[in-house]
């Protein structure tokens, strides 16, 4: 056999959030609730959905290489210059072409214990060393500890805010002091693909920052609250000098023209956005209030997913919840035994996974004498 590189070996298969149609071929269901992989349940933009329309005549010709135009407007919404945008083929690509543009062999990369796992995947490929620091009580960066973590090996630190998958923010002051500690031989990426969600006042607004340190990276993506996680647009704001080095290293047609299209036009549309974002934090309510009434502990959220904990095993309210068309992210394989991962829904869906968690917990605390399991 032609065997690969030993990186290869040292990672597993990246393990989706359970596919719709796949759950119904093996249940045999029709009604399935997809709550896993953090899509807005509430669609996209008409006017995003009217821009694909129209460019489908375009599919034969290919796309421009650095998305010059919707570059032009993405920089004037978000007042930077065009020349410090770059998309990738959702977020994730990005998140690869940083390290294989930068990361070489041995060179150490910074990230929180509990956080996307796609950082650590792309550091192993490079033959980079991942290093992840425990995460506090609560789910949060434990920022200090990462700081000592830097060192002249440390080539990149990874911060998302809000992480994924505990949702939680770091608070403004701590991050502004991790951010003056970070050496400028270590590239800072912070992944905000969540951003649009955050509505705390402890949340650091990054953009102001960038032109103050040449080593951040931003990164966020159309996938969250613009809804067109199936066409693969992401981009990062980051010095100018490093968004030409990922230009060299990206493929050329990395954003297709529907995707181009599209993203242009959900610019246009702060209707979608806002509302988008308003009824989240409905459903945000509702479940949260449901959880306290239920006294069943959650991380606070910032975010379109929240991790609560059950206090049973994950894998098996899994099951449970799968056996009811409802599927969720387990907590267990993210270092989180007892707690699950569930994205924020449409209000009837947030509704029917609450009832179907309830109808577990009431079947867990009783045996058949009516006596406590545990
Ligand atoms: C924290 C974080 N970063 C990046 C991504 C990648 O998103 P995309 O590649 O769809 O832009 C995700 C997707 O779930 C995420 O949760």
């Amino acid at each position: 056999m032609v065997k690969p590189r030993p990186q290869i070996d040292q990672i597993a298969m990246y393990s989706p959030g359970k596919p719709v149609e796949e759950l119904k071929r093996e249940k045999g269901l029709t009604k399935i609730v997809k709550m896993a992989s953090n899509e807005n349940p509430f669609g996209y933009s008409p006017l995003a959905a009217e821009a694909i329309r129209t460019e489908m005549k375009e599919v034969p010709l290919y796309p421009e290489v650095t998305s010059p135009l919707l570059a032009e407007k993405l920089a004037n919404k978000l007042a930077v210059s065009s020349d410090q945008v770059v998309f990738g083929n959702g977020s994730d690509e990005i998140i690869r072409l940083l390290t294989r543009t930068y990361i070489n062999e041995g060179d150490e990369v910074v990230m929180a214990g509990v956080t996307f796992p796609r950082y650590k995947t792309n550091v192993i490929i490079e033959g980079g060393v991942p290093i992840e620091v425990e995460m506090e009580e609560g789910g949060v960066h434990d920022l200090e500890k990462m700081a000592e973590a830097l060192n002249e090996k440390t080539k990149m630190v990874f911060v998302c805010n809000p992480n994924n998958p505990t949702g939680t923010i770091v608070h403004k002051e701590r991050l502004k002091a991790f951010i003056e500690k970070v050496p400028s031989h270590v590239m800072l990426v912070m992944d905000e693909a969540y951003y649009e969600y955050a509505d705390s006042p402890q949340y650091l607004e990054t953009i102001p920052l960038l032109n103050q340190y040449k080593n951040m990276v931003i990164l966020r993506t159309f996938s969250k609250v613009y809804g067109l996680a199936a066409l693969r647009i992401g981009y990062g704001l980051m010095a100018a000098e490093m968004v030409n080095d990922l230009h060299k290293v990206k493929e050329p047609f990395n954003i297709n023209r529907l995707a181009q299209a599209a993203a242009s036009a959900s610019l246009d549309d702060d209707e979608f956005l806002y509302e988008s974002i308003r009824l989240n934090k409905e459903g945000r309510e509702l479940l949260t209030n449901q959880f306290e009434a239920m006294n069943l502990s959650y991380f606070p959220t910032q975010t379109n997913f929240i991790m609560v904990d059950t206090g049973y095993p994950a894998k098996e309210v899994y099951e449970y919840l799968l056996n009811l068309g409802v599927i969720i992210r387990p907590g267990h394989l993210m270092g989180y035994p007892t707690m699950i991962r569930v994205t924020i829904g449409e209000q009837k869906d947030n509704q029917y996974f609450m009832d179907c968690l309830e109808a577990y917990l009431k079947e867990q605390q009783k045996d058949e004498k009516g006596v406590l399991k545990r």
